[in-house]
């Protein structure tokens, strides 16, 4: 799959954990940084990576910040963006399945690598259930009207 990864100063070691784990599995990656301790404003980089996911050059989006609470909230204001913070690997699952996220977010500062690469192997193996889940997706996607 293509995914597109951008995190903060806050999210950036967790993200290239990740990033590595990817390619590792041999997804392909578009990292949109940041890559260093330098601090940075994590809206930016969310915008950085859901115009890929709205482009759709890439199949979904992963963001780190150091909760994940900022960048998915920055993430969830672009149209046609779907952010799902996940703290575990189960939230993970139901992000996809219940609201057919197309971003997914994670903290840096409170997820391990170990359970970072949980939560994506658990996203991506999750299929939306359509059905009620479609009907309030639709109705989300119509608060942006
Ligand atoms: C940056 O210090 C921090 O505020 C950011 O990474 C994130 O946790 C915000 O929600």
């Amino acid at each position: 799959m293509k995914i597109a990864m951008a995190a903060d100063h806050g999210g950036f070691e967790l993200k290239n954990i990740l990033k590595d784990y990817l390619e590792e599995k041999g997804h392909t990656v578009m990292n949109l940084g940041t890559d260093s301790s330098e601090s940075v404003d994590y809206p930016d980089y969310a915008k950085l990576c859901c115009e890929k996911v709205v482009s759709k050059e890439v199949d979904f989006g992963i963001l780190v910040c150091g909760t994940g609470v900022g960048i998915s909230i920055a993430a969830n204001k672009i149209d046609g963006i779907r952010c799902g913070l996940c703290p575990s690997k189960e939230i993970a699952a139901l992000v996809k399945q219940h609201n057919n996220a197309n971003v997914i977010a994670l903290g840096g500062r409170f997820t391990s690598p170990e359970e970072g690469k949980a939560i994506i192997d658990s996203y991506m193996a999750a299929q939306f259930e359509g059905g009620r889940h479609q009907t309030r997706v639709d109705k989300i996607m119509a608060l942006e009207k």
